[in-house]
């Protein structure tokens, strides 16, 4: 159990709307988790071993709240291509690959060496199909000092037959399997249930999941109401839903007695809202990859009045890249599109709202995560901004602004999770 002091400006977020900024303070990790930000180190800390960043920033690790570990290999490609399209030409095949150990070793140890080097502490990964490279995936996050949630990905139709699973029973027998084998067996790496989304997955498939995921007492991830062709389809499938949430949830797979993850819900109308609100359903914001994909523009600030839980999401390789700070970039940029070319009245995003987003919002799927505040588990990431050159004076607010919206991992200088130094 870690013990210490940081010294540096602590930089976090209080609440949806407000950063807040503590200069030349004081961080104490007791035990791992955050015992307090102070002006003056109290006596009963003096004893602790202390590091002082001086001009340096300290903020909240970040929560990748949706991303896919096996599309890290084609990040940037496709990106001309609509999200079916873009899954049957790119995701599709190159998801095939992790069949074999040998690549799956190679591409996932690229995957997870970037991540560690991010500002990203906790992710919610999708894996492949595939038993072996999932596992293997999950022993490499173990390694990395990372804390994530991984899947193992459920698909029995509409996918090529050399990825597919054959059957209802082979799915769910892959998956108890996987379960058993991962469920407990690591302190930072833990499994969740992962039906790709609804066209993947059979009914029956999808009701067998829901026992599986009681039986083990796992979380859920998957996409929700991502692309108006995808959402035409769904309706197709499983017409007795009221909407996509519904479809889920009628599967018993939309949370309420349990955590779940929706990606994306561009298109989320409120009865779709109302659902996740009482199930609390997590919403895991992709803006970048709803923009290449050609999904559109969720209406956050809509969702966070309406008092949904909503995170940050890279979507890798829906997005190009696995920095939550660009993330928060993109967040701001399309919401402002948003307002500006479609809906007057839902406001654009704040740089304060979207730092909020990436960490306290999808911290909270992980539980006392994302903030300093006593007790949160200690997760944080120091900036260097010295290379970021300007003549004026610029407060620590607007050095955290700036370093964030730029966006470059040059800046990251070193990184605590769950109080462990990574580097
Ligand atoms: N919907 C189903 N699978 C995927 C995927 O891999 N990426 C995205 N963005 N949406 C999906
Ligand atoms: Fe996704």
């Amino acid at each position: 159990m870690a013990n210490f002091v940081l010294k540096g400006h602590i930089c976090q977020s209080l609440d949806e709307r407000h950063l807040g900024i503590r200069e030349n303070h004081y961080l104490v990790c007791l035990e791992n988790r955050c015992a307090g930000v102070y002006p003056i180190l109290p006596t009963k800390y003096r004893g602790l071993p202390m590091t002082d960043y001086g001009d340096r920033l300290i903020i909240p690790g970040m929560t990748d709240l949706h991303l896919h570990a096996p599309q890290f290999s084609f990040r940037g490609l496709g990106m001309d291509m609509e999200l079916l399209d873009w899954l049957n030409t790119n995701t599709f095949p190159e998801e095939t690959k992790y069949a074999d150990l040998d690549y799956a070793r190679t591409a996932y140890s690229q995957f997870v060496a970037h991540l560690r080097r991010s500002e990203t502490t906790r992710a919610c990964i999708f894996a492949t199909v595939h038993v072996p490279a999932t596992q293997l995936l999950m022993e490499l996050m173990e390694q990395s000092g990372l804390v994530s949630y991984v899947g193992k990905v459920n698909m029995n139709r509409n996918a090529p037959l050399y990825l597919a699973e054959p059957s209802t029973i082979a799915s769910v027998r892959n998956t108890r399997l996987w379960l058993e084998e991962t469920a407990g067996k690591w302190q930072r790496t833990k499994p969740i249930l992962t039906p790709r989304f609804i066209p993947s997955c059979t009914d029956d498939l999808m009701y067998r999941l829901a026992d599986l995921r009681a039986e083990f007492d796992v979380p859920v991830q998957s996409h929700l109401s991502e692309n108006y062709s995808e959402i035409a389809w769904v309706k197709e499938l499983v017409p007795t839903a009221r909407n996509y949430g519904d479809a889920y949830r009628k599967f018993g797979l939309f949370g309420g007695d349990h955590r779940c993850i929706m990606a994306h819900c561009v298109h989320s109308d409120t009865l779709e809202m109302e659902y996740m609100r009482q199930n609390g359903v997590f919403i895991a914001h992709s803006p970048e990859s709803n923009m290449n994909l050609a999904s559109g523009v969720a209406p956050i600030k809509k969702f966070l009045d309406y008092g949904l839980k909503v995170g940050l999401a890279t979507d890798v390789a829906g997005g190009s890249q696995e920095s939550m700070f660009r993330a928060m970039t993109h967040a701001i940029q399309a919401s402002k599109l948003r307002w500006r070319l479609q809906d007057q009245s839902v406001a654009p995003l704040t740089f304060d709202m979207v730092f909020y987003l990436a960490t306290r919002g999808g911290g909270a799927f992980f539980g006392d995560v994302g903030a300093f505040d006593p007790g949160y588990e200690f997760d944080a990431v120091v900036l260097d901004d010295s290379n970021l050159d300007h003549p004026q004076p610029l407060s620590v607010r607007e050095r955290l602004e700036r370093t964030a919206y730029l966006g470059d991992d040059r800046n990251i200088y070193a990184k605590y999770v769950a109080g462990t130094k990574l580097f």
